[in-house]
């Protein structure tokens, strides 16, 4: 008896979780591949930016834990995916996704996404979302945290320029034009707070497999994440 189906995508309740730093080409990779299993995409940077946006939006102090926390809380975050699994994220029906793209929201978010209890928050939301599988979801802590038991992890990075370049790239088509130099500056200095805060600090999970994407296209790293589930789905049934 076979446990997949004709394209050999496996019916097996899989969960995929694929972090690494920004710029790494996480957002293409993890829609791509999401697209071609048939799972369900999730990108949980787009949550705690729609958030920064909230606060930002309400006058809120993002070092002010408890009101961050109260209003993630009251702030009804949902990613909607087209027919090519690019997600618009709405926050209280308000459809925020080109704001939360906006420089001023990506140099914040660091800061919302350093507090314990919005992390809380937002982890008992991504589990929910992935509580029945068949579903990649990206970030920073996802094989680490929010999935520990995802059954295929991937840590995916690049060189510091490539990621530069690949995000103004990625900016450009959406009308926002950024130099190369503030970009490296924003991406280093995301990349430490990413790595430095206590809690669920950006780690390779000990068993993710870490691709480096500076020389691969995305095809590739999409089909090497789509042959691991494949293959996982054929070792679970063994
Ligand atoms: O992937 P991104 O650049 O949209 O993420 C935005 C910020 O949110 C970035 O500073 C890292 C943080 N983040 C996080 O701490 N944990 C996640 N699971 C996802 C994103």
């Amino acid at each position: 008896m076979s446990n997949c189906n004709n394209g050999n995508i496996p019916k097996t309740k899989i969960s995929v979780a694929i972090d690494g730093p920004s710029g790494a080409g996480k957002s293409t990779v993890a829609r791509l591949a999401a697209k071609k299993l048939g799972f369900l995409y999730v990108d949980t940077g787009a949550m705690y930016r729609a958030l920064t946006l909230e606060a930002l939006k309400n006058g809120v102090d993002l070092y002010d834990e408890q009101r961050m926390t109260k209003l993630a809380q009251k702030s009804k975050i949902t990613l909607d995916p087209d027919e090519n699994n690019f997600l618009r994220v709405f926050v209280n029906g308000e459809d925020v996704t080109d704001k939360i793209r906006q420089p001023e929201v990506s140099r914040s978010v660091s800061y919302t996404a350093r507090l314990p209890k919005v992390r809380e928050y937002m982890v008992s939301q991504q589990r929910l979302m992935a509580k029945h599988g068949r579903i990649v979801m990206e970030g920073r802590d996802i094989g680490t945290v929010v999935l520990p038991n995802a059954e295929v992890k991937v840590f995916l990075t690049a060189s510091q320029p490539t990621r530069a370049r690949r995000r103004q790239r990625q900016l450009a088509n959406e009308n926002v034009y950024v130099n190369l130099e503030q970009l490296n500056q924003e991406i280093a200095t995301r990349d430490y707070l990413d790595s430095s805060r206590i809690t669920a600090p950006l780690v390779p999970a000990q068993d993710a497999k870490v691709i480096d994407s500076s020389s691969l296209s995305v095809e590739q790293v999409v089909e090497l994440i789509v042959k691991k589930v494949k293959l996982y789905g054929k070792q679970s049934f063994r």
